[in-house]
């Protein structure tokens, strides 16, 4: 099922916007549960390996098409090598995964042509406006000249930015990350992968952005693909999610199916901490792991 035509044309409906401070209710999507509906993301046993560490271990995973899902785990179990392998930054060791129905080791570039990708470090050039940023994306995604214009005016107004002629070092946390995810739109893809999109956000821009995901998929069927260390993100916005511990995925299913396994009714948090367990020698612990978990904090500010 392909979405031909994508049009970012118009900002998320403010009306359909829950006021925030209530309780959210963003909705699931019905096509992303029902299972006649193809597989947006496949992998099979796919594994990376540094050296003898192996960082992701025989990931079996689907998502369907306009699904939004999220890989949660400590620091350390995965997550990044996962989106990395899957967005072809990063050959798999072994396994094989698809995207969108293109193999990432076999069709690289017919993935690429169909996803976007903001990475989980800030990746906008301070020095530039952010009009300028989402020019130099058009111009990297080979978007053809006559229709660059447009695809920008239209992926900012989604997203928001009012302010596209001033320099990105002068925006705040949360305008940066909704710039990035605008320039991740230029392109129109199919697949969406986002890595801890709202870290160091404060709550109205993290249910700001939670909007504009939300719209994303209402709109388009956009297939998405995230990172969180926040559980009540991953509970409010998610039909599926997998745990990652040691790059083995642990657990898989809805938020709610996680929270009602066990002994009564658990949050995802509590289930986050089960299965986090004991402090493991592998995850979160080395020096390395403490410095970027540091640096990606003092980034977001
Ligand atoms: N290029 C690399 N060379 C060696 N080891 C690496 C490399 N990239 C990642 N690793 C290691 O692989 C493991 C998984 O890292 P990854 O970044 O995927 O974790 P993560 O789940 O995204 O963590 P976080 O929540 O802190 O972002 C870590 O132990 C990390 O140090
Ligand atoms: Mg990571």
């Amino acid at each position: 099922m392909r979405f031909e035509g994508l049009q970012f044309s118009g900002a998320p409906d403010k009306k359909r916007m829950v006021p925030l401070g209530d309780n959210l209710m963003l909705g699931l999507s019905p096509m992303a549960r029902d299972p006649s509906t193809p597989f947006a993301i496949e992998t099979q046993e796919i594994s990376r390996r540094f050296g003898s560490f192996r960082a992701v271990d025989r990931l079996t995973l689907q998502v369907r098409a306009g699904a939004i899902f999220a890989l949660l785990g400590p620091n350390g179990s995965g997550k990044t090598t996962t989106i990395r392998m899957l967005t072809t930054l990063l050959p798999p060791s072994s396994g094989s995964a698809r995207v969108d129905g293109h193999d990432v080791v076999r069709d690289p570039t017919a993935v690429r042509a169909r996803i976007g990708y903001v990475p989980q470090m800030l990746s906008a050039d301070p020095d530039l406006t952010g009009y300028e940023n989402l020019s130099i994306g058009a111009k990297l995604y080979r978007i053809p000249r006559a229709e660059r214009r447009d695809r920008i005016e239209q992926a900012l107004e989604f997203m928001g930015i009012e302010q596209p002629a001033e320099l990105v070092r002068h925006y705040s946390g949360g305008m940066i990350r909704r710039l990035e995810i605008a320039q991740a739109l230029v392109s129109q893809p199919r697949v969406l992968f986002l890595d801890e999109p709202t870290a160091g956000l404060d709550p109205v821009a993290r249910r700001t952005l939670w909007h504009h995901l939300h719209e994303l998929r209402e709109r388009w069927q956009m297939t998405i693909f995230l990172t969180t260390h926040y559980m009540e993100e991953a509970s409010e916005l998610c039909e599926t999610v997998g745990f990652l511990r040691s790059g083995r995925l642990v657990r898989l299913g809805s938020p709610e199916e996680l929270c009602r396994s066990g002994s009564g009714q658990r949050s995802l948090e509590e289930v986050f901490l089960d299965i986090a367990g004991e402090p493991h020698p592998s995850e979160g612990s080395s020096y390395a792991d403490a410095l970027r978990t540091r640096k990606a904090i003092r980034r977001h500010g």
